[in-house]
């Protein structure tokens, strides 16, 4: 029997060692170690071996299976190596490879961060508020008249249920101090809505910015002094800024304000809105709230709010302003 499994093992290593695929390994495996193989054969044969000899038998044909079991695993490993190097050989690394598209921010959202990271160093935090808004947040309480022109259907998107989409994002400045006592000083960028005819200067929705600064002794000093800081910061140093009397419903005494810069050709442009918060918007938020820390005697603010696409087609020079929208790739990668 000794040589019956020594000459088993030299047929099996030698049969495992030729095969070249897995279906030889496989069919390797089945005739010598499978139900009916070789092995098994042999291990029946040991009912015939005498008693005192069996322990030597069984351990012969232990070490025959596991040497037979670890050829199977050489021999694996060595074909599966075989078929890498054979599909790598195929592979020239001096070809080019394929160049990953890069991205990168929107022109828009270039410029958002620029100017929320200028009013961040004055110490404005992020305010934000729902696009769906009630009449009252959007009109009502920042002193807006219900026969003014702004709130007619004509103008703005109204829900069956009498809300509306924000046609301004000055509804922010409600919001926040109906929630947070002063001094309160935020910026708030996102989405205003109006119903204007689509055109190279108009969309009918837009981002803007808002603004609201309210404390003790807040003066039109300080709305001046964040302004121009903010827009020298944005076109230079040589920045001009004016600020011409206007009128909001929300501030008392209201601007406009306009820029000449070299890096806007040099005309005078009209920016963005602002003024002092109205005595009467206080008193909405007083009455909202149910108490007096808004009251107009104690504090004063000032507001302010622009268009981002404006600014945007200023800063870029962008001639219309459906190119912020269209996403054509040919014109965001000029960014
Ligand atoms: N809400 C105005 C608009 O949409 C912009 C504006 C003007 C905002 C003056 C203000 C402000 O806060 O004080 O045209």
């Amino acid at each position: 029997m000794q040589d019956q499994v020594e000459s088993l093992r030299n047929e099996a290593l030698a049969i495992v060692s030729a095969a070249t695929d897995q279906s030889a390994l496989e069919a390797a495996r089945v005739r010598f170690l499978g139900k009916n193989g070789a092995v098994t054969a042999l291990s029946e044969g040991m009912r015939h071996v005498p008693k005192e000899d069996r322990p030597a038998m069984g351990k012969l044909l232990n070490d025959l299976r596991s040497t037979v079991t670890t050829a199977l695993e050489e021999a694996q490993s060595r074909i599966l190596e075989q078929a890498d190097t054979a599909a790598l050989s195929e592979l020239d690394l001096t070809l080019p490879g394929t160049a990953r598209a890069r991205g990168s921010l929107h022109p828009l959202t270039q410029l958002l961060d620029r100017a929320v990271q200028s009013f961040r160093r004055m110490g404005f935090a992020i305010a934000d508020g729902p696009d769906i808004e009630t009449e009252w947040h959007c009109f009502d309480a920042l002193n807006t008249p219900a026969d003014h022109p702004a709130r007619n259907d004509q103008d703005t998107f109204y829900l069956p249920d009498g809300r509306l989409l924000r046609s301004h994002t000055s509804s922010v400045q409600i919001r926040v101090m109906e929630n947070t006592p002063p001094p309160v000083r935020i910026i708030a960028p996102g989405s205003a809505y109006r119903r204007d005819e689509v055109d190279a200067t108009h969309l009918a929705q837009f981002t803007q910015m808002e603004g609201l600064y309210v404390a003790e002794h807040v003066t039109l000093g300080d709305l001046k002094g964040t302004l121009e800081f903010f827009f020298r910061e944005l076109f230079g140093s040589g920045t001009e800024i004016q600020f011409r009397p206007h009128f909001f419903p929300f501030t008392e005494p209201s601007y406009e304000i306009d820029i000449r810069a070299e890096a806007l050709g040099g005309e005078w442009m009209e920016l963005a809105g602002c003024g002092m918060v109205d005595p009467a918007v206080f008193e909405a938020v007083c009455k909202r709230r149910g108490d007096r820390v808004y009251d107009p005697g104690r504090v004063s603010g000032f507001a302010f709010g622009f268009g981002l696409e404006r600014l945007a087609m200023m800063v870029s020079r962008i001639p219309d302003i459906r190119m912020l929208v269209e996403n054509d790739l040919r014109f965001l990668k000029q960014f």
